[in-house]
Formats: structure tokens, sequence, C-alpha cells
């Protein structure tokens, strides 16, 4: 089991970096938005393009794991239908980072495993942390901040349903250490850090990736996983 493991995570190495999802037919989309009528619009599309294989989307993986959404950008056929539909495979020691969508409101069910989950609305607001079982629900409001972690050494899967056909996802740690000035990142930070440390931090830190990132260390070493300081494990674990 352990070796199955390795090879897991060494394939999850040798795969190449993502990023966030890819337009597929963008002039489909745009005709559906700007069909004159429902029939023009049911004209646009194939009736062999009606269904959406999560399992075979590249970021279905559970090493780390990965969030795969039918929206907009994945499958035109949501276009004019108001959601996205996600499912989220987390595989042992997985989590999502801290995150927001923008664009929509977030219920997420537990179809395989226990998974807990923090959120947070907004300055002021407490933490809250919901454990899903399988088989349970959270609400995670539009805009406000969450994580979620699979702390078991076996892979859980959830379903995730958005409000919006393009809720964007944006990453609180990539967002603040990348896209704004250094010289403004240090008085966020207090001062705290020296220029070294953020260097490292921008070096070291997780990307966008699937959505996923392998969690924390202490379930890394219960499990026996070796992520080789790589693809956001700790590292030398
Ligand atoms: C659906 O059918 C069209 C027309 O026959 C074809 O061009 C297209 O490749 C098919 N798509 C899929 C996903 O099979
Ligand atoms: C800060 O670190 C970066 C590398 O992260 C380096 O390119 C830059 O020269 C450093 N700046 C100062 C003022 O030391
Ligand atoms: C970590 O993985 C990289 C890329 O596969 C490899 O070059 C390196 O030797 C590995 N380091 C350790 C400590 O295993």
């Amino acid at each position: 089991m352990l070796s199955t493991t390795l090879l897991t995570v060494l394939l999850a190495l040798t795969s190449p970096s993502q990023a966030v999802d890819k337009t597929v037919n963008g002039p489909l989309v745009a005709s559906a938005i700007t069909a004159a009528t429902r029939l023009d619009r049911a004209a646009l599309f194939s009736a062999n393009e009606s269904v959406f294989d999560f399992t075979t989307h590249p970021y279905h993986t559970f090493s780390p794991g990965g969030v795969v959404n039918a929206n907009r950008a994945t499958f035109p056929p949501v276009t004019g239908n108001g959601m996205t539909m996600a499912m989220l495979y987390l595989g042992p020691c997985a989590m999502l980072p801290a995150h927001f969508h923008p664009r929509a409101s977030n219920y997420v069910v537990s179809v395989v495993g226990t998974t807990e989950t923090y959120m947070v609305e907004e300055n002021g607001a407490p933490t809250v942390k919901a454990t899903l079982n399988e088989g349970s629900m959270t609400i995670f409001p539009r805009g406000s901040v969450h994580m979620m972690e699979n702390p078991s050494c076996t892979p859980n899967t959830l379903v995730s349903a958005l409000n919006a056909e393009d809720t964007g996802t944006t990453n609180l740690a990539t967002t603040l250490f990348n896209a704004f000035p250094d010289e403004l990142v240090f008085p966020n930070l207090g001062y705290a850090i020296d220029n070294a440390t953020l260097g490292r931090i921008q070096h070291d830190m997780p990307g966008v990736g699937t959505g996923a990132i392998w969690g924390r260390r202490e379930c890394l070493v219960r499990c026996g996983i070796k992520t080789n300081g790589t693809s956001g494990g700790a590292p030398g674990y």
C-alpha cells in the first residue's frame, strides 16, 4: 500500500503543472449567451455533447487531489443555466488552501470520507468549523474565505454546487505574496519577515495547480506519504 502511495506521489510530481480552468470553446459560449431564444440556443449544441465526465478530467486525482469544475469554461452547456457543479477529490492528507469565490455561494456535500472545513465570512466574523461526515453538507457563502482538509489516510470525495456559471476562485496566499509589490507585502505582515524569507515563500509556495495541495505534516507522517517538498508538501514529507 505504501508503494502504491509512493507511485501516485511520483506520478503527481511528473505531471505538468496545472493552472486555472481553460475555456474549451469561447465562441460557443458567447453564441449561447447571445442566442435570441432558448430554441436558437439549443441548436448550437450537439446531442452527443450533453454529458460532462468528471473522471476523465486531468484534475481528477487523489495525489494530492483536485477540483474538477463543470462550468462555462470547461462545459459550455452550463451556459444560461445559472450554476457550476464541481467534484472535489481529496487524497490522503490533501487540502484545499484558503480561497474564496467572488461570484458564487458554494454548497459542499461529503459523499466519501470525513472532511473538515473552516470558513470565515468577513473581518470580525467567527471561524466556522464543520465536520462533513458522509451525507452531510455545509455552506460557504459568496465571498467567504474557506479551507478544507482530508485528515485521513484514505481518499475523500465531495460534491460542490455553486450558484454561478463562472464563479471565479481567488487563493489568498498566492494572491497576497505574488500579486503585489514586495515593498507593500512587508507592511501587510508587520515587517515580520525579511526579503530572503519572502523570496523563499514565493519560491516554495504551491501554485494554484489542480486546486488541492498536501496538508498538515502530522497527517503526512502518520500516513507515510513522502511529498519530497514539491507540489506543496511539507519539505521532506
Ligand atoms: C458530436 O457530433 C459532432 C457531429 O457529428 C462531431 O463533430 C463531434 O466531434 C461529436 N462530439 C463528441 C464529443 O463526440
Ligand atoms: C530581495 O530578494 C529578491 C529575491 O527574492 C532579490 O531578487 C532582490 O534583489 C532582493 N532585494 C533586496 C533589496 O535585497
Ligand atoms: C525530489 O524530486 C526531485 C524531482 O523528481 C528529484 O530530482 C530529487 O532528487 C528529489 N529529492 C529527494 C530528496 O528525494
